[in-house]
């Protein structure tokens, strides 16, 4: 917990300030800044009896300046710095402080980091500033109306148990996901009842160590958010009701999140997203190509008109008798690939897509192959399904943004995760602001729900306690 200095604290303080510093500052200092004659405060950070990080900071009138945050060796690349920076802007917010100032030597790439990724702005250079001749950054941020919000999320729509907290910086502080691939792999696909039946079994930890791992209280959360659709919809009532339950016990805005937007909006994870904007999204239930305006307009303008991309990926896997998910399963194996197998271009007008007649074809060809005794070459068919798949994803979105000029082109959901496609996209797509989803932020997750979550709370787009899940919601509603 983050406190103000007491004088007990004094000596473990001045410790892990000489354990830090070639330079550190004396005790006389901290004395001073006990006994309040500079202006200042010093903050300690105390976890499991230890001092683990401080910070102090000065205040002159309308300008708060941080002169130092140092967490112990050991706690460091924790999350504590984060931690006690937020602290700080919190306290200086609370005096009334309209700006907060600080000093970081230009070397220190992370604290430099993490400052802007706090909405702190280079001012200037100050040359030789520290004495063994380093520049220092002049950094500054406002503080009027610039405290970030912070939002819990919860995604559960089909077989990933998710919690995350992120502020509106998208400093992201926990992202936890149990997935229940194993025991789903034993049946070669998801069985929505067995879904529901785990998440309840998995929530309500997934919760707790999503907010032990923030270090935050849940009364300093801003919104709850989760997934309200499209899923299935045993899956979607019990991230629902662990989300309104939360709303209602510390009387929050609840935000009802469509899952797709989510993948499109953890984008802004690599960076701001300019409008007008295209996103391919392709996941296990969707294939669709949404022109997005601004970032509460979207509009479907092509569809698949049968099984979703990610869909096909699985049951071409299960010909092959390769085991669910079959998307990272045959991207493993294409690599090896080589174009030996015809497969028929899927031929639908327009920007609709359709994967079924693609998958029978791949489905006749093994069997084909089979009855006149020659194994089927698993490399080659991945190869072939995965070329011919992948093509028309670039083709249509080709088309879709010559119809449909645009600043951005977003690729969003689990298939997103594909290295060809990928590659293809970066070798397409030249001339466009291409922003391609981390990777680990592909499939399932909460951290995109919270992502998507902060555009909803920015416009108080907000739901009741009682609204409903919604399994096949679009995501024009
Ligand atoms: O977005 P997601 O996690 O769940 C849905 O919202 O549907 O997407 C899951 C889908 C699965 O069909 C899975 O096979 C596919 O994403 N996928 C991949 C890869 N990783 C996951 N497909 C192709 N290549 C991959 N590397
Ligand atoms: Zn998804």
């Amino acid at each position: 917990m983050i406190e103000k200095m007491r004088p007990e604290d004094l000596e473990e303080v001045v410790s892990i300030e000489e354990e830090a510093f070639s330079r550190p500052w004396d005790r006389d200092y901290f004395l001073n800044e006990l006994e309040g004659k500079n202006f200042g405060e010093v903050y300690v950070d105390h976890v499991d009896g230890k001092i683990v990080s401080y910070g102090n900071v000065r205040y002159m009138f309308e300008n708060c300046d941080l002169t130092k945050i140092c967490v112990r060796k050991e706690y460091r690349h924790q999350g504590y710095g984060r931690k006690m920076l937020k602290h700080l802007i919190r306290k200086a917010v609370e005096k009334d402080c309209e700006f907060m100032h600080l000093e970081v030597d230009v070397n220190n790439k992370e604290a430099i980091g993490l400052y802007e990724k706090n909405r702190f702005m280079t001012m200037r250079t100050r040359k030789g500033y520290y004495e063994n001749g380093d520049d220092a950054y002049d950094m500054v941020r406002g503080l009027i109306n610039n405290d970030p919000k912070v939002i819990l999320a919860i995604e559960s729509s089909c077989d990933e148990t998710a919690c995350a907290i992120v502020d509106e910086d998208l400093n992201v502080l926990s992202s936890v996901v149990t997935s229940q691939i194993d025991v789903h792999a034993r049946f070669g696909g998801v069985i929505p009842e067995v879904a529901s039946r785990m998440h309840v079994e998995q929530i309500s930890t997934i919760v707790k160590s999503a907010v032990d791992q923030a270090k935050i209280d849940l009364k300093d959360v801003d919104a709850i958010a989760y997934t309200i659709g499209p899923g299935l919809i045993g899956s979607l009532h019990v991230g629902g009701i662990a989300a309104k339950s939360l709303a209602f016990f510390y009387d929050k805005p609840l935000i009802g999140v469509h899952h797709l937007k989510g993948h499109i909006f953890v984008n802004e994870m690599i960076r701001p997203l300019q409008y007008p904007m295209m996103a391919l999204v392709v996941s296990g239930g969707h294939t669709e190509l949404v022109y997005v305006e601004n970032d509460e307009s979207f509009r479907i303008i092509g569809t698949t008109l049968d099984d979703a991309i990610g869909e096909a990926y699985d049951k071409v896997a299960r010909v092959m008798k390769e085991a669910y998910p079959g998307g990272p399963v045959i991207d493993r194996l294409a690599k090896e690939g080589k174009p030996h197998y015809q497969l028929p271009t899927p031929k639908v007008d327009g920007l609709n897509f359709s994967f079924s007649g693609l998958k029978n074809a791949v489905l006749q060809l093994s069997k084909k192959e089979e009855n006149s005794g020659n194994p089927i070459n698993k490399n080659d068919l991945a190869y072939a399904f995965q070329e011919t798949a992948l093509n028309v994803l670039i083709r249509k979105t080709k088309l879709a943004l010559e119809q449909y000029p645009c600043k951005t082109l977003v690729l969003a959901g689990g298939v997103a995760a594909n290295s060809r496609l990928r590659q293809l996209m970066e070798e397409n797509f030249p001339d466009i602001d291409l922003v391609l989803p981390p990777l680990k932020y592909c499939t399932d997750n909460a951290l995109m729900i919270a992502c998507a979550a902060h555009h909803y709370l920015k416009h108080r787009k907000f739901v009741s306690l009682d609204t409903p899940s919604m399994p096949s919601m679009s995501i024009e509603d």
